[in-house]
């Protein structure tokens, strides 16, 4: 088990490809750290740094109190599994979990012995004979883990391990992987662009943008309690509903005007912030459908049923609708007027630069 700390990690390509900012980060000892953010915000390039098959421009890589920044990746008792698998494909799929204790001399009869017990953990024992071609996408990727698996590194680094399966594969193995963290009890950093992985796998996310952390916390901070407009967006599908418009302010009263369709709101939790251009966001699930008064009526443009809910979609603009989602079936038609609550508990209030001001 390893302790893993980034100190003022950078990374420069070039004369001014900024990969990574200055990251600091403590993963502790058993952890499951998902990096988390949209392509090229420099996750890879941390994982690679952590590895040690990208040198940093600055700042530090510490494991177990030890600076590795000179050390090669195969002293650093770290394994990593990459999307691409890319296993021997003239080489049965033994061959290819054994590879690594094979270089290391490890004698053969412990080595199948290994081979065996990381095979059963992944649950490909009865793939051992096959090539990689005879093996589908999932069982490859099974394959690429039993392989690290083997080589029992104090940590593992997982960069997109799943991004090439299908959705219900993607699942399955999702599954896989949180069990055999549970198992080995050992320091995970998992890396995606997906932010239903982050939520599901983590003990604690962290979400990059272009080269920072824009935040980090347990799944259930990111989502209920997003520092800003862009960790909001990102996290939750259908995602938050975030709708311009101006904060105004008469003698008694706050309100919200939308932008466009000039839909106003009486909030008096705007009480104390500036006037003038915001975002104010609610989730799918808080918007309530009701036919009590309400603060607002609007048109329903589409409805979609998915089996355990359904997704209604109201036009508040020409170009912009809200998601709301209500249990099981509905009468509503598309066409319908309806009455929409927003619950005043559960909305979020971002100013013109993103941050989350309330
Ligand atoms: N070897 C490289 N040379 C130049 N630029 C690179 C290299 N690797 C990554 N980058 C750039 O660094 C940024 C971060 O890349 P990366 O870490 O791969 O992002 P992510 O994994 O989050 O998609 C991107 O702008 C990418 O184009
Ligand atoms: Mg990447």
């Amino acid at each position: 088990m390893s302790q893993i700390e980034l100190k003022s990690l950078r990374k420069v390509f070039g004369q001014n490809i900024e990969a990574v900012k200055n990251l600091d980060l403590v993963i502790q000892e058993g952890e499951f750290i998902v990096l988390v953010g949209p392509s090229g915000c420099g996750k890879t390039t941390t994982l690679r740094m952590i590895a040690g098959f990208e040198e940093p421009t600055a700042g530090e890589v510490i494991i177990d109190d030890v600076i590795v920044n000179d050390l090669d990746p195969k002293d650093r008792n770290l394994g990593m599994v990459f999307q691409s698998h890319a296993l021997f494909p003239h080489k049965t799929v033994f061959e290819n979990i054994e590879f690594g204790p094979r270089m290391k001399k490890m004698p053969l009869d412990k080595r199948k012995k290994r081979v065996e017990e990381v095979a059963e953990m992944v649950h490909i024992t009865p793939l051992l004979n096959k090539l990689p071609s005879q093996c589908s996408g999932g069982e490859a990727q099974r394959v690429a883990l039993a392989r690290t698996l083997i080589t029992e590194p104090g940590s593992f680094l997982l960069d997109e391990p799943l991004s090439s399966l299908d959705a219900k594969l993607r699942r399955e193995m999702r599954a896989e992987i949180d069990r055999l963290h549970q198992e080995l009890k050992k320091t995970f950093v998992y890396v995606t662009h997906d932010q239903e992985e982050a939520m599901t796998l983590a003990d604690r996310i962290v979400v990059m943008r272009a080269g920072e952390i824009e935040q980090q916390g347990t799944p259930m901070e990111i989502y209920g309690d997003p520092s800003s407009y862009f960790v909001a967006d990102f996290f939750g599908s259908p995602s938050m509903n975030l709708i311009d418009g101006q904060i105004r302010r008469n003698s008694s009263q706050e309100s919200f005007v939308f932008e466009g369709c000039g839909l106003s709101l009486d909030l008096p939790q705007l009480e104390g912030l500036r006037e003038g251009s915001h975002c104010i966001g609610v989730r799918p699930e808080s918007i309530k459908v009701s036919d009590s008064d309400s603060d607002i009526k609007l048109s329903v443009t589409l409805v979609e049923p998915m089996g355990k809910d359904t997704l209604l979609y109201f036009a508040h603009d020409s170009d912009r609708h809200l998601i709301a989602v209500v249990e099981g079936s509905t009468e509503i038609q598309s066409g319908d007027l309806v009455a929409v609550q927003f619950p005043k508990d559960r909305l979020y209030v971002f100013d013109s630069d993103g941050a989350r001001v309330r």
